[in-house]
């Protein structure tokens, strides 16, 4: 069997191999060409002709002045493929000056051969670098929203991706349990606590959620009405009434604002009304994670609070150091190409948001050892984000100690989640629908699918099917679509089982394995057999899977799951238009069984892998 050697070893697919080898071919056969000339190596569109096409010769006529059918022959003579490609003669060329390229069928077994490894082609890098993945991001205190679920899905998915690459992957939860809005509901709850008015014990986060809500209402005095009151004249007892409110919201404020100065000072009996809230909002945070097998626990949660401690430092460092400047008696970084400065600190000497995410930013790339830092988060912060990395690189808070230059800061950004109206997802009633809710319904709905698919089977292997089947929907869903653009959540498509979907994917593993089952029923389960690729969708099929590692790479690379998506339903076709058209156990010889039951064990293998990578868990049955 050909062997397909080094430079390029520890690449399988043939496409960038072809391309190295056509570059080498340009560049000797036209020195003066430019070294920029791009082999235009891509798949070829008519299997008929070919596997690849090489579309070099156009460019290259109008760089040299040659015919291009002229250069598409002399290309053949200097180009080295062949270990690779068909001999190569003039009935390759076709058109103005394509050349067609046929794989040698023992090359192409060659490299799915070598592929058929444990880790499936992925090569583990000599120094995995170490990636901070910042997600989910739940808010103490309120009920996560849609937005979170993207935040979970996502980050889940980027961080295995990174881990099946071989870096090392922390994931950091940075919840929002910081700051006055916290201190608000916190005092409200003590409040309520101490007037009898709720049990500590029984709270949920629904009742948080509502407390949140009243106790933001009550800290925001209605200046404008008082002051629209007393414009128009509206009388005394108008101005008495928003008179009261104003001077109400005050005092809440100032209550606010103490219960603040209480948390920071540790005070005991304020710290364990926040901690009974954290407690709540963790605890239903971490079982939606949980139901989701999204590989988010405790240990991950690195909070606004655990910056709280390190915020005055940061900008009296950042002073210090001339990095920030006093503008308005608030504390500011200005960083080049931005119309506006990163706030650090206010006028009244509060801290913000973009405070504690630098101090996160010190603490991942300076303490962690992060080399890369991604953020999965919604698309709105985009400028909060650019103008944080911005300001840490001012700052020198990027780089690590002993670093040469900053490490890559990068936010991973998403759209919006759109209800079937194309709107805002939302509850009839316009409320933000409930995670939990959300997924008992996919459950619902899977379990009912799952039962008329299957109606032998017991209610009790049912339901893991169910669930894996619900689990797959929702995030397939999410994962299949431009992550940076927003989609629109239908329960109806995603837990379809034709087309692009998460039941689609199970469902071609599951037909994968059932023919296993058979095969071992007549004790022919082999998976080493030599492999013969003849047939055309046995040739598609290895093609595909040649480019498993080279796809991984690139979702890696551009954060981008949708990537590892759109390969692996193209490589579900792939097996489907296989399965279709070559008989497996029923293959014209004992030889060409093997070879194909080897085929669909590899197709299985990558499926799952590339799954696994997405958080989505295989099945056996469905
Ligand atoms: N709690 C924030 C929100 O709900 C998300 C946190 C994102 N991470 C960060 N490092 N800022 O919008």
């Amino acid at each position: 069997m050909a062997r397909v050697v080094a430079p390029e070893s520890d690449q399988f697919d043939p496409l960038p191999i072809l391309s190295a080898r056509f570059r080498a071919a340009i560049a000797a056969a036209y020195p003066d060409a430019g070294e920029d000339i791009d082999p235009a190596i891509s798949a070829s569109r008519r299997a008929e002709l070919g596997d690849f096409q090489c579309n070099a010769a156009m460019a290259l006529s109008k760089r040299v002045g040659v015919a291009p059918r002229e250069i598409a022959s002399n290309l053949i003579k200097h180009v080295r493929a062949d270990d690779l490609l068909l001999p190569l003669d003039a009935s390759a060329i076709a058109g103005p000056g394509f050349i067609n390229l046929r794989l040698r069928p023992d090359a192409l077994a060659g490299l799915l051969t070598s592929l058929d490894t444990p880790a499936l082609g992925v090569a583990v890098p000599d120094n995995p670098s170490t990636i901070v993945v910042d997600l989910v991001g739940v808010n103490l205190a309120k009920q996560m929203h849609v937005g979170h679920l993207r935040s979970m899905i996502i980050g889940d998915a980027v961080a295995r991706t990174f881990e099946r690459l071989g870096a090392t992957v922390i994931r950091q939860n940075h919840v929002g349990d910081w700051g006055l809005p916290i201190a608000m509901v916190t005092h409200r709850v003590m409040r309520g606590a101490v007037r009898g008015d709720l049990k500590l014990d029984d709270l949920t986060l629904d009742d948080l959620d509502a407390l949140y809500r009243e106790a933001q209402a009550e800290c925001s005095a209605d200046h404008r009405g008082l002051a629209a009151v007393r414009r128009f004249g509206l009388g005394p007892k108008a101005e008495a009434e928003l008179q009261a409110q104003v001077s109400g919201a005050e005092q809440a404020l100032a209550d606010a604002k103490r219960t603040l100065t209480r948390l920071q000072g540790q005070d005991p009996e304020v710290v364990r009304v926040w901690q009974r809230i954290a407690d709540i909002t963790m605890g239903e945070c971490l079982e939606v994670c949980r139901k989701l097998g999204v590989a988010v626990d405790r240990s991950a949660s690195a909070g606004e609070s655990s910056y709280a401690g390190e915020l005055a430092g940061v900008v009296e460092d950042l002073l210090e150091r001339g990095v920030a400047t006093v503008d308005d008696g608030a504390v500011v970084v200005r960083v080049e190409g931005f119309g506006q400065p990163c706030l650090i600190r206010k006028g009244d000497g509060g801290f913000l948001y973009a405070t504690t995410d630098l101090a996160a930013i010190r603490r991942r790339v300076q303490k962690l050892g992060a080399d890369r830092v991604v953020y999965c988060v919604d698309a709105r912060q985009s400028l909060h984000f650019e103008l944080a990395f911005a300001a840490t690189r001012v700052a020198g808070y990027a780089t690590k100690p002993g670093a040469d230059g900053p490490s890559r800061l990068q936010h991973a950004a998403f759209g919006m989640v759109l209800g079937e109206d194309h709107r805002p997802f939302k509850t009839r009633s316009g409320e933000n629908v409930k995670l939990s809710a959300l997924i008992d319904e996919a459950l619902r709905r899977a379990a009912a699918i799952v039962a008329a698919k299957n109606p032998q089977m017991s209610e009790v292997e049912r339901e893991p099917i169910a669930r894996s089947v619900a689990i797959a929907a929702i995030k397939y869903a999410d994962l299949s679509s431009d992550r940076v653009k927003d989609y629109v959540f239908s329960f109806d498509r995603m837990l379809a089982f034709e087309g692009n979907t998460g039941p689609y994917l199970l469902y071609a593993v599951v037909r994968i394995r059932s023919i296993f089952r058979k095969a071992a029923d007549r004790g022919v389960d082999r998976t080493d057999g030599a492999l013969t690729l003849e047939h055309p969708a046995e040739r598609q099929l290895a093609l595909t899977l040649l480019r498993y590692p080279g796809v991984l790479q690139s979702a890696g690379d551009s954060l981008e799951p949708h990537r590892l998506c759109a390969f692996l339903f193209e490589l579900a076709t792939a097996f489907s238009a296989f399965f279709d058209a070559c008989p497996v156990l029923g293959a014209a010889s004992g030889d060409l069984r093997d070879s194909r039951l080897r085929l669909c064990h590899m197709t299985d293998r990558v499926l799952t892998d590339g799954l696994t990578v997405l958080g989505i868990s295989a099945l056996d049955r469905m």
